[in-house]
C-alpha cells in the first residue's frame, strides 16, 4: 500500500509517518529529510537547496522528483510493505511526476491522507519541535518530551537538534507556500477518489488510529 500524507508544515506528517513505519513496517520517503541530508553533505543538491529551505520556499520540482525517483529505484533497501510519501508531492507538477514515477515501476497510490489542522496551532507546534540528533525520533517542548529527561526514548542518545527553518518568520512563509502551491493539488487527487481526511488537532495516537482505520478500510 502506498500513501501520501498531505498537510501544512507542523500538521504531523513526519510524526505519523514514523508511527506507521514502526507499526506497519512501511517506508517513509520524506523529501524534507532527503534535502536536509543533502545540505549536511554539502552535495550539489544540498548547495542548491540550502538557502531556499532556510527561506521557507519550495525547492525546484525537478530536484525533488529526482530524489524520489532515485529512492524508488532501490527496492532492495525496502521491506515491501509500501511507501509513505511525506512532504511530496507539493505542487501539481510533482503530483503528475509521482504518477509517472510509480506507473513506470508498476506501482500505484492507494490513499492521499489530508491531515487537517488549525493553522494557529502550527507555529507553536513547529517552534517547539526538536529531534534526536542520532536516530531522528521527533519530540516537542510541551506535547512530547522524552520519557527520561534529555535522553532519547528510542536510542538513548542525549544529543538533540532543532531545524534552522523552524522559526516563526520562516514558518509563515512555509504556510503561505502550502496555501498557494500544495493545497491546490487536493482536487487532482479528489478527482481520482483517493482523498481521505483526518482531524490533525486530536492527540497524536488518535490521529494515528484514524489513519490506520483508513488503511484497513
Ligand atoms: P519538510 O521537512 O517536508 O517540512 P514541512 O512540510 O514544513 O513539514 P514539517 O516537517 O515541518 O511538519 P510535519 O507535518 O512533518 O510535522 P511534525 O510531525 O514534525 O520540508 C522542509 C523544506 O524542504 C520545505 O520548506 C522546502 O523548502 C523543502 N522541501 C521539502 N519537500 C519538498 C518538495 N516536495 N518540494 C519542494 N520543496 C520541498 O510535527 C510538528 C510538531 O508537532 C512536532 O514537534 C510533533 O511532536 C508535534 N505534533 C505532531 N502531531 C501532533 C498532535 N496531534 N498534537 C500535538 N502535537 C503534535
Amino acid at each position: 500500500m502506498n500513501i501520501i500524507l498531505l498537510g501544512p508544515p507542523g500538521a504531523g506528517k513526519g510524526t505519523q509517518a514514523q508511527r506507521l513505519t514502526s507499526r506497519r513496517s512501511m517506508v517513509q520517503l520524506s523529501t524534507g529529510d532527503m534535502l536536509r541530508e543533502a545540505v549536511k553533505a554539502a552535495s550539489p543538491v544540498g548547495l542548491r537547496a540550502k538557502a531556499i529551505m532556510e527561506a521557507g520556499e519550495l525547492v525546484p520540482d525537478e530536484v525533488v522528483d529526482e530524489l524520489i525517483g532515485n529512492r524508488l529505484d532501490q527496492p532492495e533497501r525496502y521491506s515491501g510493505s509500501g511507501f509513505i510519501f511525506d512532504g511530496y508531492p507539493r505542487t501539481e507538477a510533482q503530483a503528475k511526476s509521482l504518477d509517472r514515477l510509480l506507473g513506470d515501476r508498476g506501482m500505484k497510490l492507494d490513499y492521499v491522507v489530508e491531515i487537517e489542522v488549525d493553522e494557529e496551532a502550527l507555529v507553536d507546534r513547529i517552534t517547539g519541535r526538536f529531534t534526536c540528533a542520532k536516530c531522528g525520533a521527533g519530540y516537542h517542548d510541551r506535547y512530547k518530551l522524552p520519557k527520561v529527561p534529555e535522553l532519547c526514548d528510542v536510542c538513548g542518545s542525549d544529543q538533540f537538534k532543532r531545524r534552522p527553518d523552524d522559526n516563526e518568520q520562516t514558518v509563515r512563509t512555509r504556510l503561505a507556500e502550502y496555501r498557494a502551491k500544495t493545497a491546490p493539488i487536493l482536487p487532482y487527487y479528489e478527482a481520482k477518489g483517493l482523498v481521505r481526511r483526518v482531524d490533525g488537532m486530536a492527540p497524536m495516537d488518535e490521529v494515528g488510529a484514524s489513519i490506520e482505520a483508513i488503511l484497513d478500510s
